[in-house]
């Protein structure tokens, strides 16, 4: 018996004529933090994407605190999406509403809480995310590098026992992406979360991984340990690494 939060078993998906997923088998264990890395347009996010029903496998299970979720109707999909929570890559905050808006917004929908309850969970995972006072700013006040903590607030919110991360250090300066990946980090240790990162920022990768996972051309074709993955022979993880990500914008 494995001790899976998230696994994905044999996950096959495509759009049309083009095959994006091709039989992609993974398991992520309690409170691990695995990084799945790979090209542009690798289908990293595709995949996260299938761990909260918003998409389905054409075929293939995928499995969210043992439960198998593909046949999961929008109702049961809100409670997984309860369970797991995402940063998702354009990082997607609501630009007409406050910083304590955004955050607190799932907490509005999906609890029943009052008010003064919900601004002070705000004002707490806030903190969590090293902000203070920014309740009342607007998105567009914010720098690239505060927009993903209020995002990652957001994500904490209802207090998931997963967060998966899209892309959570793209199009942040080097210093700003290293806080950003040491905060994932911190935030794994604290809340004991399950953590999926999905990127193509290898330093950030080394910085937050407890194992790495390598996606190229719909199939994870290296999984082990940052140690194993810095050693590996494998050609495509090597050329991946040594190139700074290709088809990228070398790590800085
Ligand atoms: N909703 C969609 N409809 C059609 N094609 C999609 C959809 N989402 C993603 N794709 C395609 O799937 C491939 C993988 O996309 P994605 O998972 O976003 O890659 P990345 O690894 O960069 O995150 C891309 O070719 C993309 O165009
Ligand atoms: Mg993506």
């Amino acid at each position: 018996m494995n001790d899976f939060f998230i696994e994905y078993s044999d996950v096959h998906k495509s759009f049309g004529e083009k095959r994006v997923l091709a039989g992609v088998s993974l398991g992520i264990t309690r409170g691990e933090t695995v990084v799945v890395l790979g090209g542009s347009g690798t289908g990293k996010s595709v995949l996260l994407r299938h761990t909260i029903g918003l998409h389905r496998p054409d075929s293939g299970e995928v499995r969210v605190d043992g439960e198998e979720i593909t046949g999961f109707d929008e109702e049961q999909l809100i409670d997984t999406r309860k369970k797991v929570g995402m940063l998702f890559q354009a990082g997607a905050l609501f630009d007409s509403m406050t910083v304590e808006e955004n955050v607190g917004y799932a907490l509005r929908e999906h609890t029943d809480w009052d008010n003064e309850r919900v601004c002070e969970r705000v004002r707490e995972v806030l903190q969590l995310v090293e902000l203070e006072n920014v309740e009342d700013l607007m998105p567009a006040d914010l720098s690239g590098g505060m927009r993903k903590r209020v995002a990652l607030a957001r994500a904490v919110a209802l207090a998931p026992r997963a967060i998966l991360y899209d892309e959570p250090t793209t199009g942040l300066d080097p210093v700003t992406a290293n806080t950003i990946s040491q905060l994932i980090r911190s935030l794994q240790r604290r809340l004991g979360v399950t953590s999926i990162v999905v990127t193509h920022d290898i330093r950030s990768a080394f910085t937050v991984a407890d194992r790495i996972a390598f996606l190229h051309e719909g199939q994870i074709v290296f999984d082990g340990s940052v140690e194993a993955a810095r050693a590996s022979d494998q050609p495509l993880l090597r050329s991946f690494l040594q190139g700074g990500g290709y088809g990228q914008t070398p790590v800085q």
